[in-house]
């Protein structure tokens, strides 16, 4: 039997009805049967302080051991001001520290995102691909999740309803898992 891809999913918004937490929930309802998805609230992270790091908090202690025991990262990103916003890149600083304990090392990673507007948070995604080229991860490249007009394809309870957006996240889900395989049958990753 297949040995089972364990996936830790977060999500760059700490709004309630965030559209961007609601894909999160798709992913746990659209993976694959050999997978397992946790998601973790990045809530609570402090504000960076390189200061701290020699007292590293208790919120980022438990997000940099779930990414480090997960064989694969998931993440939904809202997009602010054409970028990724300020509490995801602060969580991904924090975890990526101190100096040579990157928590992210050698990790898979696929990226979605969904906005109200026209682009569907590409340009945040693309800066996302760019820190996590940065920390060394290993990013899925297609299928990309673009949600755009997330308001007409998120339903008021947080559902995604609309069956196009739920195949694309589904694809996602697998090229991820099946990327995990590929990399660990290669002796790329410590999973
Ligand atoms: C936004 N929003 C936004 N949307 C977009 O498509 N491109 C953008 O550059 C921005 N910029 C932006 C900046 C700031 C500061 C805010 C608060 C919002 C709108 C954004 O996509 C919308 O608020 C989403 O609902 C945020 O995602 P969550 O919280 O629903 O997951």
């Amino acid at each position: 039997m297949k040995k089972l891809i364990t996936i830790l999913g977060f999500a760059g918004s700490l709004r309630k009805d965030s559209y961007n937490k609601a894909l999160l929930r798709a992913a746990v309802e659209l993976k694959p049967k050999d997978a397992e998805l946790e998601i973790f609230s990045i809530d609570g992270i402090p504000l960076f302080n390189q200061d701290l790091e020699a007292h590293v908090p208790e919120k980022v202690k438990q997000f940099k051991a779930k990414i480090k025991a997960a064989d694969a990262i998931l993440i939904a990103t809202p997009e602010y001001n054409y970028s990724m916003p300020g509490v995801l890149k602060n969580a991904i600083d924090w975890a990526s520290r101190p100096y040579g304990d990157n928590s992210f090392e050698d990790k898979p990673v696929a990226i979605m995102g969904a906005s109200p507007g026209i682009f569907g948070t590409a340009r945040a995604q693309y800066h996302l691909r760019q820190t996590c080229a940065f920390l060394n991860m290993h990013t899925v490249n297609k299928p990309e999740v673009f949600v755009t007009f997330a308001h007409t394809k998120i339903d008021e309870n947080g559902r995604v309803t609309d069956e196009e957006t739920r195949e694309k996240i589904k694809q996602l889900l697998e090229s991820l898992v099946s990327w995990t395989r590929r990399l660990e049958t290669r002796g790329h990753t410590q999973g």
